[in-house]
């Protein structure tokens, strides 16, 4: 049975006090979904060890949004994957379709991001994704495949089941546009194969989350295609209750 998994990537939303608000919500409310969904809050790096705080003594996970990928040093303005550990993160959002397109993020530094999460014992939550001129031209497929080869395939097994993949389409994320749920089947089916043509049999125990205008009302549908294992949530992440209630799409 592969983990299900709901995360939440605030991206850059909620001021300190409004995330400790938003992380004290889903504590409180996460007792009604199912102790088989793991939900994970991802926030702002300046909040982190408050929202770590909240989390204590709860399920709910701690992820970052990002992190460097360089060890320590004169790197200004950057957070080592150490001190993101050291916070309580269990967690690391790589490759966010918005890291590639706005900060220039590629493959050479996601392989540098990804040695750093791992070497301080953390789990990659790493997306890929087409954007609309590549879904239209049906380059969908061989998007997801690159992003995965220049990357993942350079994991050694170990790190490999240490792994959570989140497929995100651009075209869908803030858009209020989703996937429907037989698109997401079809790319994650793929995207697992493209996986066990290099890690074989340990493909089927890699969860592969949905992302992009996910909310409450699509939830369900999405989830209970056989290969999307939970979804990881910008926008219906920053209300507690709709989180939640994501949460609950597996319980439908
Ligand atoms: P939305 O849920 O706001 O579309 O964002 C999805 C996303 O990018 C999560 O990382």
């Amino acid at each position: 049975m592969r983990k299900k998994i709901v995360a939440g990537n605030w991206k850059m939303n909620t001021l300190p006090a409004e995330g400790v608000e938003l992380a004290k919500g889903v504590v409180a409310q996460r007792g009604e979904v199912c102790e088989c969904v793991n939900f994970i809050v991802c926030p702002p790096f300046t909040h982190l060890a408050q929202v770590a705080e909240v989390l204590k003594g709860s399920t709910v996970e701690l992820g970052a949004q990002n992190c460097a990928a360089e060890a320590k040093g004169a790197y200004t303005g950057e957070v080592a994957a150490s001190m993101i550990a050291a916070l309580g993160c269990k967690y690391v959002i790589l490759g966010h379709s918005e890291r590639r397109q706005y900060y220039g993020e590629t493959s050479e530094t996601l392989n540098k991001k990804m040695e750093q999460v791992y070497a301080n014992g953390l789990t990659p939550i790493y997306c890929v994704g087409e954007n609309l001129d590549e879904r239209e031209a049906g380059n969908h497929f061989a998007v997801c495949k690159q992003q995965i080869e220049e990357v993942v395939f350079n994991l050694t097994e170990e790190q490999f089941k240490n792994l959570v993949i989140a497929y995100e389409p651009v075209w869908a994320i803030g858009t209020g546009k989703t996937a429907t749920a037989e698109q997401a089947q079809e790319i994650h089916a793929y995207i697992r194969e493209v996986l066990s043509s290099k890690f074989g049999a340990a493909a089927e125990e890699c969860p592969i989350l949905y992302g992009g205008s996910c909310k409450p009302s699509n939830a369900a549908e999405i989830f209970a295609k056989e290969d999307v294992d939970g979804g990881l949530i910008g926008g219906a992440a920053l209300k507690a209750e709709d989180f939640i209630a994501i949460g609950k799409g597996f319980m439908a």
